[in-house]
Formats: C-alpha cells, sequence, structure tokens
C-alpha cells in the first residue's frame, strides 16, 4: 500500500510543508490535493527557506515527481511566479516533473476581488478569508460555471474566458458592492502570458499517479489547510472551502483507499487559527502574545498576526475520527519552552454541562468553555534534541500524555524549524 496522506489536524499552519519534505525523501512523488495558493507551506534547508503556496513541498528534492491535482484550484499568474522562484533558487523546474492536472479550477482575477469585496461586506461576521479568490473560484466549480486548467491549452480562448470572468465579476462589484470595475485588459494578457508558461505542465496526473502506484512507488499527499477548516467537517461557514480532510486526497487526486497505509496528522503542539470562528483554547492574554511571538505566528500567505491558544484535545480527537489518523507529528514543541505549566484542554463545558465530544454546531462551538488539564513544563531549549532521551522529562510526558489521551502514537516530534531539528520516536 504506496500512499501516505498528511494532514493538518487543526486550522491550518501546523508545520504541513516541514513534514511533507520530511517524508518526501522516502516517496516517488508528491501530491496537493485541495486549495490553493491560500496555503503557505515553509520549507528550510540550511540556510535557504522555501515559502510554498501551490508547489508540494517535496519539490525541493530534484528526484520527485510533483503533482498538482484536480482537487485544487490555480492562480496561473501565482503559479509561474512560484516556479520562477523555485528556478531561480537552482530548484529543477522541469515539466518532467511538476505536473498539473487540467481539471482543476482556475482562479480568475475577478474570483480575487469578489473574494475580498464579498468578506468585507459581512461586516462582523466576516470569515477573514485569504482573499485569493479560493470560495468563488471553488463556487463556480460547483455551479458548473468554471474555468478549467485544461483550457489554458488554447491560450487565445482562455484569455477570452478569462476576459468574460472579468466582465461579470465587474457587474456584481459595481451593482452589489458599489466597487470600481477592473481593468481587464493588462490582467488578461497577464493570465494569457501565463497560460502558454503553463501549457507544458498540463498532464494527465490521474494517469500518471495510478502507473505510479501501480509499479508500487510510493505517493505522498501534501494536505493543505486543516480539519477544522475543512468545508464538511469544520465549523461552517469559518471554513475553507474543499475537503482538507484525508478524504480529500482521493477526490482530488483520484484513487481508491485501499492504496493509503500511513495517515499522518501534523498537531502543533499547542493551538493557533487565522481568520475569524470558534476557538475554544484561545488566549487572549500575556501567555497568548508568549506563544505568537515565540512561535513567530504570523500568516505565511497573508502575514496576520495568528490567535494562539492551548492544545485541545477534543478537537484532536474529532479530527483523529475524521481523518483517520494512525500517527501524528507533533510541531513546534520548542515553542513550549520557558512555561512553567502547560495546559491541554481535555473537555468543554458547555451550557454548564461537561462534554467530550466537539459540537458540531458554530454557535455551540463559540459558548463551550475548555476544562483543563494542567502538566508541568520546562525551562530548557530543546532546539538540538534528536531523541526522546535528549527531552526534559517534562517534555517526554507531555508527549506521553498526547499519545495516551488521543490514543495515537506520535512519530516526530518537530524541536526547531530547520529539516534537521526534529525527534523521531
Ligand atoms: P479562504 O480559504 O481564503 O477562503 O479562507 C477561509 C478561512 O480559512 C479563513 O479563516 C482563512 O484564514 C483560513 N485559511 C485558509 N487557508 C489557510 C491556511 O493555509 N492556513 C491557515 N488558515 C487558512
Amino acid at each position: 500500500m504506496p500512499v501516505t496522506i498528511v494532514v493538518g489536524a487543526q486550522w491550518g499552519d501546523e508545520g504541513k510543508g516541514r513534514v511533507a519534505d520530511w517524508l518526501a525523501r522516502e516517496s516517488d512523488g508528491i501530491a496537493r490535493y485541495a486549495g490553493g495558493d491560500n496555503a503557505g507551506h515553509t520549507v528550510i534547508v540550511g540556510d535557504a527557506v522555501f515559502k510554498l503556496h501551490l508547489v508540494p513541498s517535496g519539490v525541493v528534492h530534484s528526484d520527485k515527481k510533483c503533482f498538482l491535482g484536480n482537487g485544487m484550484v490555480i492562480n496561473p499568474v501565482r503559479l509561474v511566479s512560484e516556479l520562477d522562484m523555485l528556478a531561480e533558487r537552482g530548484i529543477d523546474i522541469s515539466p518532467d516533473r511538476i505536473h498539473l492536472s487540467p481539471r482543476a479550477h482556475v482562479i480568475t482575477p475577478g474570483h480575487m476581488e469578489l473574494d475580498g469585496a464579498a468578506d468585507k461586506a459581512r461586516g462582523k461576521d466576516a470569515i477573514g478569508t485569504t482573499k485569493r479568490g479560493i470560495g468563488l473560484a471553488y463556487t463556480d466549480k460547483a455551479t458548473r460555471v468554471g474555468l478549467l486548467t485544461g483550457e489554458m491549452a488554447d491560450a487565445e480562448q482562455f484569455a477570452d474566458a478569462v476576459q468574460h470572468s472579468i466582465e461579470q465579476a465587474n457587474i456584481i462589484l459595481q451593482s452589489k458592492y458599489g466597487a470600481p470595475p477592473m481593468d481587464a485588459v493588462e490582467l488578461v494578457a497577464e493570465y494569457a502570458e501565463a497560460a502558454r508558461r503553463l501549457q507544458p505542465y498540463l498532464a494527465d496526473t490521474n494517469a500518471l499517479i495510478h502507473d505510479m502506484l501501480e509499479a508500487d512507488q510510493r505517493l505522498l499527499c501534501e494536505g493543505a489547510q486543516g480539519t477544522l477548516l475543512d468545508i464538511d467537517h469544520g465549523h461552517y461557514p469559518f471554513v475553507t472551502s474543499s475537503n482538507a480532510t484525508t478524504g480529500g486526497a482521493m477526490t482530488g487526486l483520484g484513487f481508491g483507499p485501499h492504496y493509503v497505509d500511513r495517515v499522518i496528522g501534523v498537531v502543533k503542539a499547542y493551538c493557533t487559527r487565522v481568520g475569524n470562528g470558534p476557538f475554544p483554547t484561545e488566549l487572549l492574554d500575556e501567555t497568548g502574545e508568549q506563544l505568537r511571538q515565540a512561535g513567530h505566528e504570523f500568516g505565511t500567505t497573508t502575514g496576520r498576526p495568528r490567535r494562539c491558544g492551548w492544545l485541545d484535545m477534543v478537537a484532536l480527537k474529532y479530527a483523529i475520527r475524521v481523518n483517520g489518523f494512525n500517527e501524528l507529528v507533533l510541531s513546534k514543541m520548542d515553542v513550549l519552552g520557558g512555561m512553567a505549566e502547560i495546559k491541554i484542554a481535555t473537555a468543554y463545558e458547555l451550557d454548564g454541562k461537561p462534554i467530550t465530544n466537539m459540537p458540531l454546531d458554530t454557535a455551540a462551538m463559540e459558548r463551550a468553555q475548555p476544562v483543563y488539564e494542567a502538566v508541568p513544563g520546562w525551562d530548557a531549549d530543546i532546539s538540538g534534541a534528536r531523541v526522546m532521551a535528549d527531552l526534559p522529562e517534562a517534555t517526554q510526558r507531555y508527549i506521553k500524555r498526547i499519545e495516551e489521551l488521543s490514543g495515537v502514537k506520535v512519530m516526530m516530534v518537530s524541536v526547531g524549524p530547520e529539516r534537521d531539528q526534529a525527534v523521531q520516536l
């Protein structure tokens, strides 16, 4: 069974890029299956920091194949600039190894502009989207008026379709939001040029992936966002517009579950969330600020400060159920250094009653109050630890406690941003 799926177990930003980079070493191909450039995956190799939004993190390994699956939404201009950035830094971006599904959907300038206008119009109920046009591109996909990446094969026809999309968006921008229209000329030319550049990358990713799987080569599926941002499994409407969870890998690439043997949940040692929506363990105090500063908790894509809080076991158990995780990676353990005490939410209190199942109703989740268990912290710098025995006893106890409460084995703990700063268990 040659497939590993890596999924964020919380609200995104768990450090999936780095885990994918690690696991890529034992994979033949790496695939993104959902979302678009709302994602921001960071991979650090020596002095080089790669911030990737569309191309799978495994691209930094030059001998691996990379796939952008049909479940994704693609901004062609941003994809071209990401490929150019990689090429400038010596990464092989040849179309022999990077393949874009012709059945992904295109994010047009109209989608981006409408995303911003619509979220602004929501006022205090804003989702706080990344304004990358994600929701609008998936809306067009679902209503069957979307633009497929495959249409880039004919750049002139594609330009006409982008022009049409901008004109349609301009009508809504002006009539519904009182916003100025976009000037189509430059945008259309830019999209047409990007289409020409991307033509060689268009390939039947489904067939290529199946050839790999049939040859028993390993495929790593790199999730974007996180379980609690999944359109079906997060707290609607404070979600993204795709299936970030395990199931999304199968629909977003097109293979059956019998190929999958490893489902790895990436869990930050505490919790963060960007944008609005329920977050029971959020810390609006000095401890929250300490986590934000120590963990550099500012969005890779938007630069927004992330909301920070303690690890939420109620939400994690839900994520384990939804995804079927059989292994966990704990990330950013080093950030907790210096805390006298660390808390884990093991239950919630909802309207005066204790509960251990995460409420699915968004308003109920907003009212849920965390019930904490406290464990001792540690004061040592653990960034040099490489095996469990290098870690202070309190850190080891925290890891063991997470395993006990979750019922899932931890396979790796990251203790710093660099590739080798990890403890293998
Ligand atoms: P959208 O995906 O841009 O529509 O944003 C919907 C919600 O998901 C907002 O709360 C975003 O902040 C959040 N979101 C989207 N992508 C990411 C991500 O990669 N990391 C963390 N949050 C994200």
